[in-house]
């Protein structure tokens, strides 16, 4: 490889429309902040820049669902995201936004100056066009009958029920999901990268000179390079994303992927004064850490842009990962199928190191894996406490039983000694080889293989036993076993740095460089040690237990809660008086008969606590009204009364709708009582 002055490290903007999960870490942040800690360790000059991706479609429709606006959504998973890398102890020199002035200002400029040389092609295209919110719809904002296997909730770009990929005009009886009418085809206009055009300049740059890219994303990039590029759309027609900077171009934005990948730049000057340095001198190594769902934005569309642009550099390595599945099946967030960063730090305090190492250690590099929390509880209890955690403690122990704490002197070495303190150069050397090729399991497994080896070392010494006859062995054996213990602090710092951090504490030593590790002498004979504590604690079969539990029935839930899987989108906001001037009781049901000749009505007596009296309500098809007596309910006391079928109905039964469209009461808990308000 070329001589490099300095890195650039990038790792995928996330979507600000939700929490991280397991998936994003193993297959982008854990690695990418593995290799930053690694080559701050070898003092390079490096920067490692990461940030919120905040435009896109599923940004604007989680806002209307929720009934706030895209900027709360936004700035509501910045934050939490911020956080919890931080509490992970993700590394990033900068987490910016993708909202923040300087993006707005980079981006603006790039594409006005692609514009201005001509670089992008005008087309007038058709698209679907909703003439009640009088605005055009985005493919994600169009539902219809998928034309393959029949769902009636397809989505214009997606079928979730079948898989395949729509576009918008194949959908039959296509309906818009803001308004619900009717969308209708109109022209519009907008700008096109050619990707077509960098095609044979793209083939040369990947296919021959990146060949030492990894497998899957060299096999991705081929395929793509092979089925032919077409001109791809840059700008959208959307009200949420950056103005595009042309006249006439109003009511249109940049595509979010066109403006995403442009914040890496935007985060590295607003880090930077000195930015240039590192996006535009041919001896900067950039290296985009991003999962598999990424490769052809970061391998072929952004590069194009940057070629086009022509004054940045280009990626040396794209490491991408596959994906990461849970308990054996896919991640899903719309499903819920998901262990949630941000709550694992809150259950797990102080075990942030241990989700690293799992996630290292079974990382999707070169084919999807799969995590389990079975896995998770072996890893920390077989390999992390009974490997690591036991062999330094029993190290530290012995010091202090035998020499008060002080670090004795070695003498005689046995050809056991000599194999042991050779490791520690060895070992350095395996992790590194294994770090520069982006094998970040391989790269732990290493060294976790020494703090084996000083394990088996104790276990074959047997000092505890050595000590009564010949002390001064012990000397020997335990100041080998103190170097191998400083030699772990140094290995696993880019892997574990919370515990290296307790250790490095426990040992007195300060925070040493990587070309420190493999010194047989980093704790000189007579230097004090502390009093250890445990590194790590056994995670027991209950709390295992609670986590399986609790993603099958957050699944659960998650399938019931919406009907379909298009819910209704939200409606305007209420006043708080006009909600309050609702009356919702709590209420016990009595007794039900069938309304005659009606297939769907049911007559109630209902006590609500200040009177008994009748409602209908339209759920004769799931409830035998035999059944219903003593059935607690929530009534809205204050409709006015209707007469439906000749009876007077006074009130109505909150229920709410499965995924079929089956009602269910809204049921209060058991000791809710009678006539107390719902509000
Ligand atoms: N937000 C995208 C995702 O989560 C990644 C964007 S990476 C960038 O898949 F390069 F565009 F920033
Ligand atoms: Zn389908």
């Amino acid at each position: 490889m070329k001589d490099y002055k300095r890195y650039l490290l990038t790792a995928a903007l996330p979507y600000a429309n939700g929490p991280i999960h397991f998936g994003h870490l193993a297959g982008v942040y854990i690695p990418a902040d593995i290799f930053a800690r690694y080559l701050r360790l070898k003092s390079e000059d490096i920067i490692f820049v990461c940030g919120s991706d905040e435009h896109g479609v599923p940004i604007t429709i989680k806002a209307r669902n929720e009934g706030v606006s895209p900027q709360d959504v936004v700035d509501k998973y910045h934050r939490i995201n911020k956080e919890s890398f931080e509490r992970l102890g993700i590394t990033f020199d900068i987490y910016s936004r993708t909202s923040s002035p300087v993006h707005y200002e980079t981006a603006s400029e790039f594409f006005r100056n692609l514009y201005d040389k001509g670089e992008f092609i005008e087309k007038t295209t058709e698209q679907y066009f909703d003439p009640e919110a009088q605005q055009f719809l985005a493919d994600r904002y169009i539902t219809g009958t998928c034309p393959r296997c029949g769902n009636d909730s397809a989505y214009g770009d997606q079928c979730e029920s079948c898989g395949s990929s729509l576009n918008a005009t194949d959908l039959i009886n296509p309906k818009s999901m803001i308004s619900g009418s009717v969308p209708v085809l109109k022209e519009t206009r907008h700008w096109f990268l050619p990707l077509d055009k960098y095609e044979p300049w793209l083939k040369q740059w990947i296919l021959e000179e990146n060949k030492h890219w990894k497998p899957n994303v060299y096999g991705q990039c081929k395929s793509w390079l092979d089925s032919g590029l077409q001109p791809r759309a840059v700008s959208r027609d959307l009200d949420w994303g950056i103005p595009v900077p042309v006249e006439g171009a109003e009511g249109k934005v940049l595509y979010v992927w066109f403006d995403a990948p442009i914040g890496y730049i935007s985060a590295t000057r607003e880090l930077t004064p000195d930015w240039k340095k590192y996006w535009k001198s041919e001896d900067t190594r950039l290296i985009h850490f991003i999962g598999k769902d990424n490769i052809v934005f970061h391998c072929i569309v952004f590069p194009a842009m940057l070629k086009a642009e022509g004054s940045y550099i280009l990626p040396e390595n794209v490491p991408a990962n596959e994906f990461l599945n849970l308990e054996g099946d896919k991640l899903s967030t719309s499903r819920n199928w998901a262990v949630w960063l941000h709550e694992y730090l809150d259950e797990f305090p102080g075990k942030q190191d241990v989700l690293r190492y799992v996630l290292c250690a079974n990382a999707p590099e070169t084919k999807d894996n799969d995590f389990t929390w079975k896995d998770f509880q072996a890893r920390n209890n077989n390999e992390l406490l009974a490997i690591f955690g036991n062999f330094v403690n029993r190290t530290l122990v012995l010091t202090h039983k035998y020499f008060g704490g002080k670090v004795p002197k070695a003498s005689t070495l046995t050809g056991f000694d000599k194999e042991v303190l050779e490791q520690f150069t060895k070992s350095r050397l395996a992790v590194e080889k294994s770090l520069d090729t982006f094998r970040f399991r391989e790269a732990l497994k290493e060294a976790m293989d020494l703090a084996r080896l000083g394990n088996k070392y104790l276990a074959d010494t047997e000092p505890w036993k050595v000590y009564k006859t010949d002390p001064e062995r012990v000397q020997t054996i335990l100041n080998i076993s103190l170097q191998l213990t400083a030699n772990l602090c140094i290995l696993f710092e880019p892997f574990l740095p919370d515990t290296t951090a307790k250790l490095r504490k426990f040992i007195n030593l300060d925070k040493q460089l990587w070309s420190e590790a493999g010194r047989t002498d980093l704790l000189p004979e007579g230097h004090i040690i502390n009093d250890p504590e445990l590194l790590f604690e056994r995670i027991e079969d209950e709390v295992i237990e609670a986590q399986l539990l609790k993603l099958t029935s957050s699944r659960e839930a998650k399938a019931n809660s919406t009907v379909g899987t298009a819910p209704e989108p939200a409606k305007a906001n209420v006043s708080f008086d006009d909600f309050g001037a609702m009356d919702i009781r709590v209420a016990t049901i009595l007794s039900a008969e069938k309304v005659a000749k009606t297939k769907k009505l049911l007559k109630l007596q209902v006590d609500t606590g200040l009177d008994i009296r009748t409602v209908v309500s339209g759920i004769a098809e799931y409830f035998e009204p035999e059944t219903l007596a003593g059935q607690k309910v929530c009534i809205l006391l204050n409709l006015e009364p209707r007469e439906i079928k000749g009876i007077q109905s006074q009130g109505m039964i909150l229920l709410s709708e499965n995924k079929d469209g089956r009602l269910y009461f809204v049921e209060p808990r058991a000791e809710a009582l009678n006539g107390s308000a719902v509000k």
